[in-house]
């Protein structure tokens, strides 16, 4: 391992070279336009693959390829699959960008650009630290089986159904005959704070809706007819502030019945980390922090279910003043959710609430986007414990354990259809940006998650695999 590790700092420059290459490419899931760059995203990962000399295959779907890749099996080793996504999510609003998002630009030790830390950045420490292993020692100690996707950021459906097909797609095997393996591998969440390196064992959920509302057949004059019809607007703000009562509870029925409590052992684990309000207040440019009453902010983030509004629509939004009452209003908005919430669970009973809430002389439209539970995964496995060797190797710090507010869909697809657990080790920091203008990583910690990365392939291969 020496060897590799020592062979990283040579190799610096090409890594920070192939990191500028791949987010120049704008590959957005979410929006048809770029599906040519989406496209141009899973070819460079697949040639970089098949540049390392690994067995590569695209897989086309409906929508985004998936690209599988491996390197030849190693006896009595473990077999590790690593999971990343090249997609990304729209730059929008783009004139709050300082440099443009996909002409990544380094600034203050930091690489600008979307997709830098999700998941670019992050997935691509995997891929490099794999390649140091090669270059150095000719073999790595484990057989890795990489699948890279483009759908993370909208719900990954194509990969869901890939594990459902019988075709045999990849090497001879069926996607999920061929992705079983003993353990999987995932960055793209974020350390606890600048210093202090994380595992996370816990992910939210998500179950992600639009809602189209529509009331008279067009647009009216507001004077002549407002009063006597309802209009679709307003009904809107209704029924979405109907979502949530005054105490930061979700009102659909039967949203809590699942939820997993916090344990006491937990919540003092949760507070035992040094966390502080103020500077989290500070950093996100707000007085106060809100949410769910009788849980603290990491416990409201964490490990409590949440509901957010992502955009809503409906009426004259241009320039000046114009006295319309709107045929139509419309949202997007979702439920992040904990283990054991189940998404279509939650659609049913959604669905039946604002049908109970619809005012009279509207008619809705609820659009289920993409649903998936959430997880938390055992903190005990030996898995675990080279995870944390790996990251002490990389960053120099022991790794504390932590829980994240994000979904990554899949994950609780690995559990439940192959059976693994999955390691989340993430190396970007809460102040990327992601999803937000001017997304960044730290490109200390790219090379530092690169280090880690490659411990932990000869870490992982001292576990004996099926204990
Ligand atoms: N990398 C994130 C998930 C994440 C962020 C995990 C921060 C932990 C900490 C991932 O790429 C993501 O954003 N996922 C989407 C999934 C959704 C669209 C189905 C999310 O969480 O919004
Ligand atoms: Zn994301």
């Amino acid at each position: 391992m020496q060897e590799t590790l020592n062979r990283l700092d040579d190799l610096r420059d090409q890594h920070l070279a192939d990191l500028l290459e791949l987010l120049r490419i704008a590959s957005v899931s979410a929006d048809p336009a770029f599906q040519g760059e989406v496209r141009r995203a899973a070819d460079w990962v697949a040639a970089k693959f098949r540049g390392m000399g690994l067995s590569v295959t695209v897989v086309p779907t409906e929508r985004h390829p998936l690209v599988f890749a491996s390197s030849p099996p190693v006896s009595g080793k473990p077999t590790v699959l690593v999971y990343g996504h090249y997609d990304v999510q729209p730059p929008d609003p783009l004139d709050e960008w300082i440099t443009p998002p996909f002409e990544p630009a380094i600034r203050d030790g930091n690489v600008v650009a979307r997709g830098a830390t999700d998941d670019k950045g992050q997935m691509l420490t995997h891929v490099l630290s794999a390649e140091a292993w090669l270059k150095s020692a000719g073999q790595l100690p484990v057989q890795l089986k990489f699948v890279i996707e483009g759908e993370e950021e909208v719900g990954s459906e194509s990969l869901y159904h890939a594990l459902d097909s019988t075709d045999r797609a990849v090497d001879g095997m069926t996607v999920a005959e061929w992705m079983k393996c003993d353990v999987a591998v995932i960055s793209d969440s974020s350390q606890f704070a600048p210093g202090v390196p994380a595992v996370t064992y816990g992910l939210r959920g998500i179950a992600y809706y639009e809602l189209r509302l529509t009331g008279p057949k067009q647009d009216l004059h507001s004077g002549v007819f407002g009063g006597a019809v309802t209009n679709p607007c307003l009904a809107l703000a209704q029924m979405l502030a109907a979502l949530k009562d005054e105490r930061g509870r979700v009102m659909v029925p039967g949203f809590y019945d699942d939820v997993l409590p916090l344990s006491d052992a937990e919540r003092q684990e949760f507070a035992s980390l040094d966390f502080s309000e103020e500077k989290f207040r500070r950093q996100l440019d707000v007085e106060a922090t809100t949410g769910e009453e009788g849980f603290t902010t990491l416990e409201r983030r964490w490990a409590r279910p949440s509901c957010d509004v992502h955009g809503l629509w409906g009426g004259y939004q241009k320039e000046g003043a114009k006295t319309v009452l709107p045929a139509k209003a419309g949202a997007k908005f979702s439920f992040r959710l904990v283990p054991n919430q189940d998404p279509q669970k939650i659609s049913a009973s959604l669905e039946k609430f604002l049908r109970s809430i619809l005012p009279p002389g509207i008619r809705m439209e609820l659009i289920d986007m993409h649903g998936a539970p959430g997880c938390v995964v055992p903190i005990d496995s030996p898995y675990m414990s080279a995870a944390r060797a790996a990251i002490e190797t990389g960053f120099g710090k022991r790794a504390v354990f932590i829980r994240e507010g994000g979904s990554i869909p899949i994950v609780g697809a690995f559990k439940q259809r192959l059976g693994m657990d999955t390691l989340l080790l993430g190396w970007g920091l809460d102040d990327d940006n992601t999803h937000s203008p001017n997304e960044k990583f730290h490109l200390a910690d790219f090379y530092r998650g690169i280090r880690a990365s490659a411990a932990l392939w000869s870490e992982l291969a001292k576990v004996t695999p099926g204990k």
